[in-house]
Order: structure tokens, then C-alpha cells, then sequence
């Protein structure tokens, strides 16, 4: 079994879901409101372990109600939760998300998220270090991600860095991460305007772009996604980013590992919620034979 560690962020997902979204100053009716455990961190590790990785996530949670939501979710799904630690006088980290018009927006209050600090990254050290892969993303301090990379570096354990929500991190700390898996924006973001070509120039290790609908770009490489119906995306980058993780600690190519990281992304999107539609290992191997 290989063994994935992520460091990342866990939240409560408030989805509304309505008709349209509203415009400044303006009130719609919605239909529903669904809770949903979520947390860009949390999506990938049970999008991993989905998948049959042995997974560990490493992060914070509030001393609330949501937060023993979070831990129950994640040790149900067989996700080790030893390093995720609860804060008291904290509130565990929300995400408040409308479905509208075939498109979903998030406001993220990070809370608990924030309490993720060098002490827990070194509580995590040895399971790093005996680790196939780390992930992490960017609704952790960023001082920690630099943190956690300089860690992953001496553990000798490579590390990938889904830089989202969006945000940019000194360049000698970008240089240690193994790969990198922006969206266009982002990585318009962290590359400056540069032609595509130009971004894959400026960044040592791995970098994969992904650009939903259109597949997954690296190198001179389009891995196309394949198409579903979709019912809600929110979750497609974590559930890529999870079993990308998983074809990389199993041995894949890089080309095999987005493409096994696709199916994975494209099963996800049929059902509301980040984690709910996230597919068992027979149903990714199902959508790559056909
Ligand atoms: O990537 C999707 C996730 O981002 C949601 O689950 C939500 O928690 C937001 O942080
Ligand atoms: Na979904």
C-alpha cells in the first residue's frame, strides 16, 4: 500500500444551492442547504484514500460541533486523523458555497486552518519521512507551506503543492516543490503573464495546469478530460490533485498518473459535494478500460 500524507486544511462545506447567483445588493430565493465536510486538504486525503492509500492528514480543527464532524467523516472514510489536532476557543474552518447557473463561488473562513504551525509539522516529521508523497495546498498559513517544503526536502519525501486558493510564495521555496498543479488563473498568477511555454520554463519540478473541462496540460502533453455530465464541480482539483497523488506513489508515469487523476476528477463531478461523488478505485479502472 503506499503511503500519502497531506497537510492541509479542513472545513465545513455550507452549500446553497439556487437558480441564479445574486448580484450585489440583490436577494434570491435558494432551494436548499446541504452540509458537507470539505477543506481542500480533507478532499484530497479522501480522494486518496478512496482510491486505496494508506493516508494521514495532518491539520487543525475547532473545539465545535463541525469540527468532530470533520474528524468522524475523515476516520470513516480510513483516513489516520492522530495528527489532526482540535483547538479550543477556536471555530473549525467553513466554506460557504453557492451552486448556480452550472457553476459554484466559495468565501473560505479559515479558522482552525490557521492554527496549522511549524510544532505540528514536526509532530508529522517521521510519518513524512515514510511517506511515498506529501500534498498540500494554500488554506494553510503560507509561512508553513514554505515550512513543510523545507521539511519534505530533507526528508528526502517529494512534495505536491496545489496552489489554491491562489497566492503567490518566495521562488526558493517554489523550487522545492516536486510538482505543482495550478488552474490557468493561478498560474497566471504565480508565473506572471507569461506564455505557457515561458511557465513551464520557470519552474524546476513537475508543473501541470489544469484547465477543467479542457483536461490536464504539461510539458508539450494535453491529457484530455473525459466527459461527464456535471452536477457540481466543486472538489474536481481535490479529487484530480488526490489520485494524481496516488498513480505517482503507485509508480505511474506522469502521463498515466493525470490521466488516472481525470477519470478520478470526472466521476466526482456527477454528484453535489465535494466529497460525495469521489470514486472507489473499480470505478476510476471502470472509466479507464472504456
Ligand atoms: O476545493 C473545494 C474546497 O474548497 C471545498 O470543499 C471548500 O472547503 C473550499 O475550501
Ligand atoms: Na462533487
Amino acid at each position: 500500500m503506499t503511503k500519502i500524507t497531506v497537510v492541509g486544511s479542513l472545513s465545513m462545506d455550507l452549500v446553497v444551492s439556487a437558480s441564479k447567483r445574486p448580484l450585489a445588493g440583490e436577494t434570491v430565493i435558494g432551494t436548499n442547504l446541504s452540509l458537507f465536510p470539505g477543506g481542500k486538504g480533507a478532499n484530497q486525503a479522501v480522494a486518496a484514500a478512496r482510491l486505496g492509500a494508506d493516508v494521514t492528514m495532518v491539520g487543525c480543527v475547532g473545539d465545535d460541533a463541525y469540527g468532530e464532524m470533520i474528524v468522524a467523516n475523515l476516520a470513516s472514510q480510513q483516513v489516520d486523523t492522530s495528527l489532526v489536532k482540535r483547538f479550543t476557543n477556536q471555530t473549525s474552518g467553513t466554506a460557504h458555497i453557492t451552486v448556480a447557473e452550472g457553476d459554484n463561488s466559495i468565501i473560505v473562513i479559515k479558522g482552525a486552518n490557521d492554527c496549522v504551525s511549524a510544532s505540528l509539522i514536526e509532530e508529522a516529521r517521521a510519518t513524512i519521512a515514510a511517506s511515498d508523497i506529501v500534498l498540500t495546498q494554500y488554506e494553510i498559513p503560507l509561512p508553513m507551506i514554505a515550512y513543510l517544503a523545507d521539511v519534505c526536502e530533507s526528508e528526502g519525501t517529494p512534495l505536491l503543492v496545489n496552489p489554491a486558493p491562489a497566492a503567490t510564495v518566495a521562488p526558493e521555496t517554489l523550487a522545492k516543490f516536486s510538482y505543482l498543479t495550478p488552474n490557468e488563473s493561478e498560474a497566471a498568477l504565480i508565473f506572471g503573464q507569461q506564455s505557457r511555454a515561458d511557465s513551464f520554463g520557470a519552474f524546476p519540478g513537475e508543473l501541470l495546469i489544469t484547465l477543467g473541462a479542457d483536461g490536464v496540460c504539461f510539458k508539450e502533453t494535453t491529457v484530455p478530460a473525459f466527459k461527464v455530465a456535471v452536477t457540481d464541480t466543486t472538489g474536481a482539483g481535490d479529487t484530480f490533485n488526490g489520485a494524481f497523488a496516488v498513480g505517482l506513489a503507485e509508480g505511474q508515469s506522469l502521463a498515466e498518473a493525470v490521466r488516472f487523476g481525470n477519470a478520478a476528477a470526472a466521476l466526482s463531478v456527477q454528484k453535489l459535494g465535494a466529497q460525495s461523488g469521489m470514486p472507489t478505485r473499480a470505478a476510476v479502472e471502470e472509466l479507464l478500460a472504456k
